[in-house]
């Protein structure tokens, strides 16, 4: 056996952490981070949310897993309230974003099958996506990196370039099923896409048949200030995947959609295992009571503006680190005008938890419950980075 025994598929670094109060991960070690991270958009309430401890411990005493082939209370009542809280009819529960995805494909390929339009199966989706590891769903996102070295693409995926609404509409083909968009791109480098576009799109699908599926696996959940993103724009889905931020930590994910979308899935022609087991409908719906409590998103916009401004000024001071500074709400990302690694390693050595995008960006995903106090400490710990890296390169350009 060379080394761990674990698959080498992640290059870790090399951080134990032993526990986690609120914003914070103390390492094996006792040191202190800021985690702005937030597992990538997952912790949306922090680490160790009593709220969310109480929830999966109650449960946990009472009953951890009954299959779906029984009536779960949690599921009804988490589908319910997702249900009253968004354009959705129907919800049902995974084990995470990739097969809420798996989801939102499988139902749209469903809608035109029982519509007598089983030649409809394609989806057009954009470049720079993300929408998971599975097979369909690195074809979906169309990345090479993901996709070299898996045999043949999942047939039925047609890329068009980011935010090029006209290429869109070109790739449509009487075989097309739907388009597939994330309202604010995560992986590829937190970029939200404009109202103006998500309208053009919702045209295109009202035009031509077509089902609009969002994937809000990394910008919904109160992320963007909003419990959904595409709220921002009013322009809603038929089909939308979700996951990370409803579980806090605890892996699910969901697909919601209309009574009209969800039309092809009737019994038997889907299901899951674990989706919707009762530990992770106990956290979800613990989730939803506080971010649907009165003025938590308000309050959440608030802090994104506080921290926005902040950033904006660090990037001022040091326009050879941070290029701009792009997202909506707790969703943000600094272009880098170096690296992005290594601005990620020098607020990793400021005790900064933070995740490198795509086109050279660095998220920040700090938890929806970080307080004033940590969003100023977090900007300390930025503008301390950025000093340091603008040293170094004014002393290497005076060698
Ligand atoms: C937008 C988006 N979609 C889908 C996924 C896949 O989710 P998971 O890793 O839970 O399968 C991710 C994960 O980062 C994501 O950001």
């Amino acid at each position: 056996m060379s080394g761990s025994a674990l698959y080498e598929t992640f290059a870790r670094a090399p951080l134990v952490f032993d526990h986690g109060e609120g914003t914070w991960l103390i390492t094996d070690k006792g040191e202190r981070y800021l985690d702005f991270a937030g597992g990538i958009a997952v912790n949306s309430l922090g680490h160790s949310h009593p709220h969310l401890v109480a929830a999966l411990t109650e449960q946990a005493a009472k009953l951890w897993h009954v299959s779906n082939l029984y009536e779960i209370p949690g599921q009804s009542r988490l589908g319910e309230r997702l249900a009253d809280a968004t354009f959705a009819d129907k919800v049902f529960f995974t084990n995470s974003g990739a097969e809420a995805l798996e989801c939102a494909i499988k139902t749209a390929r469903r809608y035109h099958f029982v519509k007598g339009h089983p030649e409809r199966f394609r989806i057009i989706t954009f470049e720079g996506a993300f929408h998971g590891r599975t097979l369909a769903t690195i074809a979906a996102g169309g990345q090479y990196k993901y996709l070299e070295g898996f045999g043949p693409k999942v047939e039925g995926f047609d890329q068009v370039g980011f935010d090029d609404i006209d290429a869109a509409e070109k790739a449509i083909t009487p075989q097309t099923a739907a388009i597939l968009i994330e309202p604010v791109q995560g992986e590829g480098g937190i970029r939200p896409v404009p109202t103006q576009s998500l309208k053009r799109l919702r045209q295109l699908c009202e035009q031509h048949g077509l089902l609009l599926i969002y994937d809000e696996v990394q910008c919904g959940i109160g992320r963007t200030g909003k419990l959904f993103a595409h709220e921002w724009s009013g322009v809603t889905p038929d089909i939308m995947a979700i996951a990370k931020g409803i579980g806090g930590g605890f892996p699910m994910g969901a697909c919601l959609a209309t009574d009209e979308a969800a039309v092809g899935m009737t019994a038997g022609v889907h299901g899951t295992t674990f989706g919707g087991n009762p530990l992770a409908m106990a956290v979800g719906n613990a989730v939803l009571d506080v971010v649907l409590e009165d003025g938590f998103l308000e309050d959440v916009q608030r802090k994104a503006l506080l921290m926005k401004q902040g950033l904006a000024s660090v990037a001022d001071e040091f326009p050879e680190i941070i290029e701009d500074i792009r997202g909506a709400g707790l969703m943000l990302g600094l272009k880098c005008a170096m690296p992005n690694t290594k601005v990620n390693m020098a607020l990793r050595d400021q005790h900064l938890l933070a995740v490198p995008a795509g086109d050279n960006v660095i998220r920040l995903l700090p938890p929806l419950t970080v307080t004033d106090a940590e969003i100023h400490d977090a900007l300390n710990r930025i503008r301390a980075g950025a000093k340091g890296l603008a040293e170094a390169i004014a002393s290497a350009a005076a060698k």
